[in-house]
């Protein structure tokens, strides 16, 4: 069993709960402690009133899925309490003065940090981009107006630039192209539309460089409770909470 503490009771925290095989949740920690109390009827764990609590707590990973600004807050608190990191806000380390100092702490305190792949495929070997050129990086995410908060009666561009830019107008829905620019070690152009016509969360991924060219579509459904996050998302966290020690490692 994979020992972990829950940073966040929302969509994603409920989809862990409920595929829970192989993990114990041993601590809950939400902003609005009736979600981490709710939650630990059901599934299990200490709810905690105080994150210094809940940081304290017998466990080995923390899973966080809450938001960027609660990886900013608390990302360095986790390691230095000797627990790894598991990120799926992953737009936090679109500041690399942030970014840096959380992974001098980690190597400090010979923690790890992780990053799932989150609501697309494709980030292990984007990761060639750190060994051999990458010319040309685009994510090109199609959401319903719904997902964006936004109103539009027809598909419309609604932001292009780049990734660590994008992110600070849509904190909670382009956290893949941050990952995507961590894993190619270059910043990720994004074209953001909203499309009333569209019911799943559709990522592009363009990508060129001396090996050849990619192109991976990926069409999410979007998670029951909450549209602008991936179903994937969730799944991408309990894959990798279950493969965590298992000796055959596969597309890293
Ligand atoms: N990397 C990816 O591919 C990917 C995909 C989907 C979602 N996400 C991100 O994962 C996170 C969780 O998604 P979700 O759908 O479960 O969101 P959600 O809004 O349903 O749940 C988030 C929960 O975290 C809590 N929370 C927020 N800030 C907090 C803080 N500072 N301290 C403590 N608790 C806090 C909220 O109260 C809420 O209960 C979001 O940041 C989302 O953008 C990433």
């Amino acid at each position: 069993m994979v020992r972990i503490g829950l940073l966040g009771c929302g969509n994603i925290g409920h989809i862990i709960g409920q595929y829970r095989e192989n993990i114990e949740i041993i601590a809950l920690y939400d902003r609005v402690f009736q979600k981490a109390d709710d939650m630990a009827i059901t599934c299990g764990g200490i709810a905690c009133k105080e994150f210094e609590q809940f940081i304290k707590e017998d466990f080995d990973y923390v899973v966080e899925a809450a938001s960027v600004n609660a990886v900013r807050l608390f990302g360095k608190q986790v390691l230095l309490n000797g627990k790894h990191l598991i990120v799926l806000s992953v737009g936090a380390f679109s500041d690399p003065t942030f970014r840096d100092c959380l992974t001098e702490t980690a190597r400090a305190a010979n923690r790890k940090i992780y990053i799932p792949s989150g609501a697309i495929t494709g980030l292990d070997n984007l990761k060639v981009g750190r060994i051999s050129p990458i010319h040309k990086l685009l994510l090109r995410t199609t959401k319903n107006p719904v997902s964006l908060g936004i109103h539009c009666d027809e598909r419309r561009l609604i932001f292009q630039g780049k990734a660590n830019e994008c992110i600070k107008e849509f904190p909670r829905n382009v956290n893949v192209s941050v990952a995507l620019s961590l894993a190619a070690g270059r910043e990720a152009d994004v074209e953001l539309y909203a499309d009333p016509d569209v019911d799943r969360n559709v990522h592009e991924i363009f990508c060129e460089g001396d090996f050849g060219e990619i192109y991976i579509k990926i069409n999410n459904v979007q998670s029951p409770k909450n549209p602008a996050t991936s179903y994937l998302a969730a799944l991408s966290i309990l894959t990798l909470l279950k493969n965590l020690d298992n000796p055959l490692v596969v597309g890293t």
